[in-house]
């Protein structure tokens, strides 16, 4: 295993960096993926459970959906909670048969990691200290520490795939990218439960007292959420704390949430962020390196996949053929996609948070107004359905 050369140099081993690797591999390119972290951790965080359509195709036609396809829970609509009732958007009818598959990101990227081991192509965790370099020539390289000997990988191509606080983007000499930004004055605090779900599909809940989101990994596994304070302090909420606020704003006649042990809890901050132009050089970033949605539109990963899969496509053809047309306009091709799902992240979340600033009540009627419109608009809530399935590459074109 040659790991001081190679064509392509993938920092980060989450979604994006691995999905790129083994597309790679797929298609005879070499790679090298260095992650910080320990593979236990990488395989352990809890975090996106709903995958699109195209990303569950992608990873079958790659050939890591063998458990997705077996355990993963497919979605034909979702309901939206407003006033104590519940409202379902049926996404099927809507979409022409299309839905969602739920399927724990730890577990796509548990199956990612195992045939990356499985093809023999190097996957390195707990490198420390890793520095892209020479990102304007034509010969960049990676240094990074690994067992405590510090090392050079040179490559063709670097693929920045090390998520919001990763050291690529920040690779990049100042003033060559620009950021566009929206924090929200909120967080989510988030729980996974050992019992089964109290629906069979995901609740979007609009409340006085904040939004909810019951959501779930398996028949077993429950996943809830509740708005918080942005800064909120994990420690304050005690296991009976957190299931009084889910009763409180769950509520609605002839339903009730089941309790069971909480597992995992924590704490997520909602940003809007979109780097522009995703690329430098020989730097190409990819997914949470370059972009954040909030997570009420459930669209992270998915942009993640949409990027790596149109990166992989443009280092194909340029190491094949050397045109790199298709490299010089990948963030063209990426960032029309990209905004507008945060527009839909954005539109989701501006309609089911309680807004702090909001004295009168004014933001909450509005809310009202607009869930009201969703759920008894045909257009409105195919608009609405169309977004959260995925949008095709047909929709992505003006006419
Ligand atoms: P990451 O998953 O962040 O992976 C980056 C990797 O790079 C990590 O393994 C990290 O350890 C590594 N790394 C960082 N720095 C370095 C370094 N210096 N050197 C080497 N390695 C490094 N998205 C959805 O699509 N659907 C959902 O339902 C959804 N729900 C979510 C719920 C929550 C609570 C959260 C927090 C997110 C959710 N998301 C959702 C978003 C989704 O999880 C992310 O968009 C996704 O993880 C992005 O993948 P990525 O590979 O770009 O980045
Ligand atoms: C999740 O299951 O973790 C989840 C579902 C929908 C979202 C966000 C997170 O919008």
């Amino acid at each position: 295993m040659d790991l001081t050369r190679t064509q392509v140099g993938i920092v980060g081993a989450g979604p994006a960096g691995l999905v790129l690797g083994h597309l790679l591999h797929l298609q005879g390119i070499e790679s090298v993926i260095l992650e910080d972290r320990t593979r236990d951790y990488v395989e352990g965080r809890v975090r996106a459970g709903v995958l699109e359509q195209g990303t569950v195709d992608l990873l079958v036609q790659m050939g890591v959906g063998e458990r997705l396809e077996r355990e993963g829970l497919v979605h034909r609509g979702v309901e939206f909670r407003f006033a104590g009732r519940g409202h379902r958007i049926p996404f099927d009818e809507l979409t022409g048969g299309r839905g969602i598959t739920i399927y724990g990101q730890q577990e796509v990227v548990k199956d990612l990691i195992a045939a990356r081991l499985e093809s023999g192509a190097p996957l390195l965790f707990e490198v420390e200290d890793v520095r892209p370099d020479a990102i304007d020539s034509d010969t960049p390289v990676i240094r990074y520490r690994h067992d405590g000997i510090d090392r050079e990988l040179r490559c063709d191509i670097v693929a920045g795939c090390d998520g919001f606080h990763g050291v690529c983007r920040p690779a990049v000499p100042d003033g060559a990218l620009s950021f566009r930004e929206h924090t929200y004055p909120f967080g989510w605090l988030g729980i996974l439960a050992e019992v089964e779900p109290s629906s069979d599909e995901l609740i979007y809940c609009h409340h006085d007292r904040g939004f909810a989101l019951h959501s779930m990994r398996s028949p077993k596994l429950t996943r809830l959420y509740h708005q918080c304070e942005p800064d909120e302090v994990i420690d304050r909420w005690s296991d009976e704390r957190i299931w009084e606020e889910l009763h409180t704003r769950f509520a609605s006649e002839g339903w009730s949430l089941k309790e069971g042990p909480i597992v995992e809890k924590g704490i997520t901050p909602m940003r809007s962020f979109v780097t522009e132009p995703m690329q430098h050089g020989r730097l190409f970033l990819a997914g949470d390196a370059v972009h954040i949605v909030p997570a009420t539109g459930a669209k992270g990963l998915n942009l993640a996949v949409a990027d790596v899969r149109i990166l992989a496509d443009a280092l194909v053809r340029w190491f094949s053929t050397s045109d790199d047309t298709l490299l010089q306009g990948y963030s063209e091709a990426c960032l029309p996609r990209v905004w507008k799902a945060q527009h839909f992240a954005w539109w989701m979340t501006s309609m089911f948070h309680r807004m702090p600033e909001d004295r009168d009540g004014f933001m909450a009627r509005l809310q009202r107004a607009q869930l009201e419109y969703v759920c008894s608009s045909r257009a409105a809530a195919t608009s609405l359905a169309e977004n959260y399935v995925g949008l095709t590459d047909l929709g992505d074109q003006i006419v």
